[in-house]
């Protein structure tokens, strides 16, 4: 989907559809659906004094123009209550205004203005939200259908903007197309099978953005993990057939060696808990497991066209959990690439071994700060259902910043606690530390355990089990892979380069 800012007259665009807003509450069209209304011969204000138009928030409502205009369809779209409207109500409606749009075969619309009327909120902002919205919420997983899908895309937004605005507008919407275009990328990602998405499709995947976005991209093959020791990562790949692989991608948005910021993402391409296997009732979901990683490869897309003045570097340990006669096991100890050594109490706690290794390798570049992604803790989706991402860290002032980021990108980031009674929940009898601190407090243990990795080093982990993918559509999120946290952590980047 194409979306564009122009600046002329709503009721002489020759679309197939032309979209107007409606606040919850007003008794009569207000802002351009005025002029709408009397093209129409008073069709919308009939609608709404027979109740048939309320303007609650994701109504939408469909007039044929018989000729009166210039498009034979009119959209009138509800922005419910006036003094609510923020963003993220935004997102929604244009989210199922897009999906509106493709369901009543209107492939290219005009969409009025509405700012006007609602003069709290940033033009930019508006924007920005508008093309997420409807890039996001009209996004579809359709690669493996052998039939094309009945429903066609919808192939241009025009969103009519006056002239002194547009260029707040255009810039918001181009923000909010790149945030948005890269998020579809991580659930595309996620949402392919584990069959598809190897460890080493994985690292194609992010040397391909690398190509795309002339970024370097480089991926550690299993003889350089085992010279730099990393023993998480080689005893989870153990089990598989398939190549681990450690992918090594970079942003450099400004001249020095110095890396502001790195991300490091989980890339198990499938769970299956190795030899603690998991019970197989939706063992399929594990197919997810890579999802910070793809979040990561996602991020580096963004950050390539928002062009932020700062360096990012991203890490990803990829491989699959399996159980086969050369598995790990429980028992084992094995040892990180910093030196610590883990007894392995459960091969299903895999994700924090590879982990260890990838943050030991942030900490040995020297990197200033660390944000790790992880589908990490069954513990973590019971608390905080597929709503909101927790937040565990060692350092308040990056913890506010990147909970600024997610309000800011309508994405929940909860701060969960750090207790050092967690942290002795990692304790081992025969080795450093063990891979898990039993069910209780599940998701603090498991980010403790990783806090072991990090040094001194400002940090943050994000447990996204829960938030990567939901069983039902919300919103502009499809059923399926979300992309959460890609858009908040772009955006945190860009933050720490307007210092
Ligand atoms: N990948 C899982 C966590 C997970 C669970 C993600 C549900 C998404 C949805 C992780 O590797 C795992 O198996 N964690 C265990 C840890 C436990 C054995 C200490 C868990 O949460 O049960
Ligand atoms: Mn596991
Ligand atoms: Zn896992």
């Amino acid at each position: 989907m194409e979306i564009r800012v122009v600046s002329r007259p709503v009721l002489k665009s020759a679309r197939e559809g032309l979209v107007v807003f409606h606040f919850e509450g007003s008794k009569k069209p207000e802002g351009e659906a005025v002029g709408m209304d009397k093209a129409l011969g008073g069709t919308i204000a009939q609608m709404l004094k027979q109740g048939d138009l309320k303007g609650k928030l994701k109504e939408i409502s469909l007039i044929y123009s018989m000729g009166k205009l210039a498009a034979p369809k009119v959209v009138v779209a509800g922005l419910g209550k006036k003094e609510e409207l923020s963003p993220d109500k935004i997102r929604v409606i244009a989210a199922g205004l897009a999906r509106f749009l493709r369901t009543n075969n209107i492939k290219s619309a005009v969409v009025a203005p509405f700012w006007q009327m609602v003069p709290g909120l940033k033009i930019a902002d508006i924007g920005r939200a508008l093309a997420e919205g409807a890039l996001l919420g009209s996004y579809t997983f359709t690669s493996h259908k052998s039939k094309a899908p009945e429903e066609k895309p919808v192939r241009r937004l025009e969103i009519i903007c006056e002239e002194k605005d547009s260029s707040e507008l255009k810039s918001g919407v181009e923000r909010g197309q790149i945030l948005a275009n890269s998020a579809n990328l991580a659930r595309d990602l996620v949402n392919e099978p584990s069959n598809v998405m190897t460890p080493t499709r994985l690292a194609q995947a992010a040397l391909d953005v690398g190509q795309r976005r002339k970024l370097d991209v480089s991926v550690i093959e299993k003889s350089e993990m085992e010279r730099l020791g990393m023993g998480g990562l080689l005893s989870v790949a153990q089990g598989s057939q398939q190549p681990p692989k450690f992918i090594v991608m970079k942003y450099k948005g400004r001249d020095s060696d110095k890396f502001e910021l790195a991300l490091v993402g989980k890339g198990i391409t499938f769970d299956s808990g190795g030899i603690s296997i998991k019970p197989s009732e939706g063992m399929g979901d594990m197919k997810g497991d890579m999802a910070g990683g793809a979040s990561v490869i996602a991020v580096f897309d963004a950050l390539s066209q928002l062009k932020p003045r700062t360096n990012v570097v991203g890490l990803i340990p990829a491989t699959e959990n399996l159980p086969s006669g050369t598995a790990y096991k429980p028992g084992d100890i094995i040892k990180i690439m910093n030196g610590k050594t883990v007894e392995i109490i459960t091969t299903d706690a895999e994700g924090r071994l590879i982990l260890a290794d990838a943050i030991s390798y942030g900490v040995k570049m020297g990197v200033k700060r660390i944000v790790d992604i992880a589908t990490l803790t069954g513990a973590c989706h019971i608390a905080l259902g597929d709503v909101c991402t927790g937040v565990f860290g060692n350092n308040q002032e990056f913890t506010d910043r990147l909970v600024e980021a997610g309000k800011a990108s309508g994405e929940c980031m909860w701060p969960m606690p750090m207790n050092e009674e967690y942290r002795e929940q990692n304790k081992s009898d025969i080795a450093d530390i063990k891979n898990s601190g039993g069910r209780f407090g599940g998701a603090s243990s498991a980010a403790w355990f990783l806090g072991e990795f990090v040094e001194k080093v400002p940090w943050i982990h994000l447990d996204i089990a829960g938030t990567s993918d939901i069983s039902k559509e919300r919103g502009y999120l499809v059923k399926g892979a979300t992309g959460v946290p890609v858009r908040t952590l772009a955006m945190l980047a860009t933050s720490l380069a307007e210092e």
